[in-house]
């Protein structure tokens, strides 16, 4: 049986950008963690194409855990995910999309993953990211550990995407989860409008609106009264 690991993510993790070199390594991880293939071509993107902000924590030179995101203008975000910023928001407006999260089994609990995503979070909100309002991700419904994790850095549900996955050819349900950076906002449901109008009404005095007439007719009135003649007025506060 093996002896339960202790060591210091903080302390003994490096974390650097994929390279290249790292497709096998990366490859085999992806193959260990997600039920999907992924072409070739896409492990030569995320090691080589600088849209992507790929990530591996590193344990020993040996890479335990990697995050894959990229960065895309609003017009560039897919149909399904289209409401995850509000439609007045202009193109230049960007998003970050994780397309990969992994950690190494033995590896788990330790923190890896929040450092993972603490180097991209610090990323996207420095001052020349600061177009970008959201980050947001697709989860398979039953993978619970990713959710909670997700939950607990404080990403919430977006959508329930019927049948997005396809795994062994059986189709499965996601979610997607959106974490909103940079004063980035969702945009506003049916509800939200409901609920605003609810609380300008609210704030309206019933008799506002008599007691604004009758101070405007009472204006005229004492206009009226001096430019006729010197008459004692008292003016309405
Ligand atoms: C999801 C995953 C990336 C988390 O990696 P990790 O390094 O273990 O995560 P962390 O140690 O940073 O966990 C941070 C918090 O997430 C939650 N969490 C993580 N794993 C959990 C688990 N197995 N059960 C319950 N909560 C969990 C906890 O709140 C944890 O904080 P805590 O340890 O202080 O309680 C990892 O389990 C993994 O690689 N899973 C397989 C691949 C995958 O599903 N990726 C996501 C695709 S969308």
């Amino acid at each position: 049986m093996s002896e339960p690991m202790v060591f210091s993510a903080q302390r003994e993790v490096q974390l650097r950008f994929l390279c290249p070199e790292d497709i096998g390594d990366v490859k085999k991880l992806c193959a260990e963690w997600f039920p999907i293939d992924y072409p070739d071509t896409w492990y030569e993107d995320i090691t080589s194409n600088p849209k992507f902000y790929s990530l591996a924590a590193t344990y020993h030179s040996k890479i335990i855990g990697i995050i894959v995101t990229e960065v895309k203008a609003k017009p560039k975000i897919n149909k399904e995910d289209a409401d995850i910023l509000p439609s007045q928001y202009p193109a230049t407006v960007e998003v970050a999309y994780i397309l990969s999260l992994g950690v190494v089994n033995d590896f788990r609990r330790h923190g890896i993953a929040s450092l993972l995503l603490d180097s991209l979070l610090s990323y996207l909100t420095t001052s020349e990211r600061h177009h970008c309002k959201a980050v947001y991700l697709h989860v398979l419904s039953t993978n619970n550990i990713a959710i909670r994790f997700y939950e607990r850095r404080n990403f919430r549900p977006h959508s329930f995407l019927p049948y997005y996955y396809s795994i062994g050819g059986k189709p499965k349900d996601g979610y997607s989860y959106v974490l909103y950076l940079n004063g980035g906002q969702p945009p506003w449901s049916l509800l939200d409008y409901i609920s605003h109008c609810g609380s300008v009404l609210a704030k309206l005095h019933p008799c506002a609106l008599p007691v604004h007439i009758m101070r405007t007719i009472q204006g005229w009135l004492g206009r009226m009264l001096i430019s006729s003649g010197p008459t004692c007025h008292k003016s309405q506060s």
